[in-house]
């Protein structure tokens, strides 16, 4: 199917990619390939691909699985993606159940990835399962998928990151989400690890893609029983369902998951804590939201949409300095 690729063996698919480990032919490299599907293979979906392989060549995070360059082989294209001999969350964690210490560990890491990533102005917005990788052997945590992220707070991005990404699309395709349609709220990825850790620790993951809207039916989960109290407070702020009532800084979850590994490698519990002690905002925000433009919005997205089916067209958005046309636009 790739030529200068030999495929060993899928990972996982959604109804967009196939993820695959293999290795280049000539060089013998073990690689992970992310395969657009063919009838995904239409003008968004591409510069999706494009858009998640830039983002994660261009940011160098500690934590974001590096890319190695994108394919278009025939009808293929492909994003190549070191292998570091990691197995996705999902795989890991049907071969074992996670103990205390080995979940902090990568909750910790997770934590910190996020931290990074906001620090840079990247929500990831689809953090789940399948795109997080643990190295067995090494515990090292990794994160991908970037293909649903979107940049939140321009200001604070270091220029030449900001260069080298203006040339790709900035986009948020997220329609099917209520909760940060118009919001773009960086705490959705907050909510999302929630969601993980819920995954973690009961050893049940929702099947196929997971939407971060999607509140979790918690009758599904079953926790052991022996994971302290204060773990569990810790994921049911994160899964807040109003973001205010959640963390709101990456700090904050860190310090929380630090607090308990603390307490765990002395005395081998837990006693409960009220979480978000050490959880301040690390920026002042105003709320993202755009007030009062929903119908100029809609008439970009149904203009946007149309493009993405091939054809082509222009629009011009007029109107005095400041008024909100880069923010309409964004
Ligand atoms: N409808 C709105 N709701 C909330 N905030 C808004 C709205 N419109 C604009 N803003 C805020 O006002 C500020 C100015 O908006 P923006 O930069 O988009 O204006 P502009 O028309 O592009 O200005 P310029 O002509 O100088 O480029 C931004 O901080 C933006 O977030
Ligand atoms: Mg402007």
């Amino acid at each position: 199917m790739l030529q200068g690729y030999v495929i060993k063996e899928m990972v996982y698919e959604n109804n967009r990619i196939r993820l695959y480990r293999g290795c280049m032919e000539k060089k013998q490299i073990p690689v992970l390939i992310e395969v657009l599907k063919e009838e995904a293979s239409n003008p968004l979906e591409i510069s999706k691909l494009i858009y998640e392989y830039e983002i994660a060549r261009v940011l160098k995070i500690e934590g974001v699985m590096e890319p190695i360059k994108l394919e278009n082989i025939g009808n293929y294209f492909a994003m190549i993606m070191e292998d570091v001999g990691a197995v996705t969350l999902r795989e890991y964690i049907k071969n074992r159940p996670l103990e205390v210490p080995i979940f902090l560990d990568i909750a910790i890491q997770l934590a910190e990835i996020l931290g990074r990533l906001h620090k840079n102005g990247i929500i990831h917005r689809d953090l789940n399962v399948d795109n997080i990788f643990v190295n067995p052997d090494t515990g090292i945590t990794k994160i991908t998928g970037f293909n649903n992220a979107v940049l939140f707070s321009v200001k604070s991005m270091d220029s030449s990151v900001l260069d080298a990404l203006s040339n790709t699309i900035v986009h948020g395709t997220a329609g099917e989400n209520a909760w940060l349609e118009e919001t773009i709220d960086y705490r959705c990825d907050y909510f999302s690890l929630g969601k993980v850790f819920l995954e973690i620790l009961s050893g049940h993951c929702s099947a196929g893609p997971t939407g971060f809207n999607e509140y979790p039916d918690y009758s599904f989960y079953k926790i052991n029983p022996e994971i302290p109290v204060a773990i569990r407070d810790i994921i049911m702020k994160l899964l807040s369902q109003n973001p205010d009532d959640g963390y709101q800084s990456a700090y904050g979850i860190i310090k929380d998951l630090d607090e308990c590994r603390r307490q765990w490698n002395l005395t081998g519990k837990i006693e409960p804590f009220i979480p978000g002690r050490m959880d301040i905002s690390l920026r002042f925000e105003l709320p993202h939201r755009l007030y009062g433009r929903e119908k100029e919005a809609k008439i970009l997205k149904s203009a946007f949409k149309r493009a993405c089916n091939g054809q082509g067209e222009l629009i011009i958005i007029s109107g005095y300095a400041g008024v909100g046309k880069t923010a309409l636009l964004n």
